[in-house]
C-alpha cells in the first residue's frame, strides 16, 4: 500500500459524494414509505460524515466507488437518526424545512427511518464485501446500538433536574461523537491504515464529535435559526440537558441555581429570556466556549500522533476539522 501524496481536495472529496448521492434511486414504491426518505435525503446537510470517511479513505488507496458508497450508507444512517430524533424530540424544523414526522406523519417517520436504517446496513455490508472486509461490520453494529444507548440517555434526562458533567459527556460521546468515529475508523480501515492508526482515527472523530456536539448545544441557543435550520432554543423548551445548563448549574452561587432549576424544568411563556438573562450574568458563553476550544486543541494533539501520515495528510485533516468546527448550521 503506497501513501498518496497527490491527495483530492475536501472540495473535490465533497463533490464526488454529491454526484454519488443524487445517483442514489428513491423514486420507489410504496410511495408513503419513500417519498419520505427521498425529501430528507434530498435536504442535504452538511455532508460531514461522508466526507470524513472519504478523506481518511483517500490518503492511501482510490476504492472510489466502494468508498463512496460506504459513505453514503453512513450519511443514510445519520439522516434515519435525525428522523427518529426529530420526532422523539418534537422538533418542527430540519435544515429549515418541516420535518418528517410534520410533514408526511409519525407512521412515515417509524417506518421510513426503520427503512433508512436498514438500508445502510444492506449498502455497507455490501461494501466490506466488495472489499473483502466483512469484519468491519461489527464496527457499525458496536455504534449502530451505542447511539440508541445515547438517545436513550439523553431522553431520559430530560425528566431529571440535575445531570453530572460526566453524564452528559457520555450521552453525547454515544449519541453522537461514536458515529463521526466510526466514519473516520472505516475510512481509515477502507484507505488499509494499519490497526494503530485506525484507533487512532476512532479517537480523533470521538474527540472532534465531542466539540461538535457541545457547539450544536451552543448553537441551539446563541445560534440564527435561520441558519441552523432548527427552531431557536428547542432544547430549553424540551428541558434537555445541555452543556449550557450543565455549566451554569456548575458555577451558580446557590440562590441562582435555585431560580434556574425553577424556571428550567416549567415551561412558562417567557422561559427562553428568563434562562437568557441568566446565563448571560453567568458569562455562560465563554465558559461553554472554552470547554469547546480544549476538545478542539484536544483534536489537534491527536492529529500530531499519527506516524504514517504526512504533513500533508495531517493538514487535510486539519482543514476538514476547521470546516466542521467554525460552521454556523
Ligand atoms: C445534527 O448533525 C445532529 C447532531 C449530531 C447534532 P449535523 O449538524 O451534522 O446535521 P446535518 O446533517 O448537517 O443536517
Ligand atoms: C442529535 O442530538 C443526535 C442524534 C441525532 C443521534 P440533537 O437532538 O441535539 O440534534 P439536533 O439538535 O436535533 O440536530
Ligand atoms: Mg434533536
Ligand atoms: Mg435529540
Ligand atoms: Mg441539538
Amino acid at each position: 500500500m503506497t501513501l498518496d501524496t497527490k491527495l483530492k481536495s475536501l472540495v473535490q472529496l465533497a463533490e464526488e459524494y454529491h454526484k454519488f448521492a443524487k445517483s442514489v434511486n428513491w423514486n420507489l414504491h410504496p410511495k408513503g414509505l419513500y417519498e419520505p426518505i427521498q425529501y430528507m435525503m434530498g435536504l442535504q446537510g452538511k455532508s460531514l460524515r461522508p466526507q470524513s470517511l472519504l478523506m481518511f479513505a483517500n490518503f492511501f488507496s482510490h476504492q472510489d466507488e466502494t468508498a463512496l458508497k460506504a459513505a453514503y450508507a453512513l450519511e443514510l444512517f445519520h439522516n434515519f437518526t435525525l428522523v427518529h430524533d426529530d420526532l422523539v424530540d418534537q422538533s418542527e424544523t430540519r435544515r429549515g424545512k418541516p420535518t418528517i414526522h410534520l410533514k408526511f406523519g409519525v407512521h412515515a417517520a417509524v417506518l421510513s427511518g426503520d427503512s433508512m436504517m436498514i438500508y445502510s446496513i444492506k449498502m455497507l455490508n455490501e461494501c466490506f464485501s466488495e472489499l473483502n472486509k466483512p469484519d468491519l461490520m461489527p464496527i457499525f453494529y458496536n455504534m449502530a446500538i451505542e447511539v440508541c444507548e445515547g438517545q436513550d440517555l439523553d431522553m431520559s434526562f430530560e425528566s431529571k433536574q440535575i445531570v453530572l458533567l460526566e453524564d452528559y459527556l457520555k450521552m453525547i460521546r454515544q449519541k453522537t461523537s461514536v458515529l463521526l468515529a466510526t466514519c473516520f475508523k472505516l475510512g481509515a480501515a477502507i484507505g488499509g491504515l494499519d490497526r494503530k492508526e485506525r484507533q487512532k482515527a476512532y479517537q480523533l472523530g470521538e474527540c472532534l464529535g465531542l466539540a461538535f456536539q457541545i457547539q450544536d448545544d451552543w448553537l441551539d441557543f446563541y445560534g440564527d435559526p435561520s441558519i441552523t435550520g432548527k427552531q431557536r432554543a428547542g432544547d430549553v423548551l424540551r428541558c434537555k440537558k445541555t452543556i449550557l445548563l450543565i455549566k451554569a448549574l456548575d458555577v451558580a452561587s446557590e440562590t441562582v441555581k435555585e431560580t434556574l432549576l425553577k424556571h428550567y424544568q416549567q415551561n412558562e411563556p417567557n422561559k427562553i429570556e428568563v434562562i437568557d438573562q441568566i446565563f448571560n450574568q453567568l458569562q455562560i458563553r465563554q465558559i461553554v466556549y472554552e470547554l469547546f476550544m480544549s476538545y478542539r486543541n484536544e483534536c489537534n494533539q491527536i492529529i500530531e500522533s499519527f506516524t504514517s501520515l504526512h504533513e500533508i495528510h495531517k493538514n487535510q485533516i486539519r482543514d476538514f476539522i476547521n470546516q466542521v468546527l467554525n460552521r454556523n448550521s
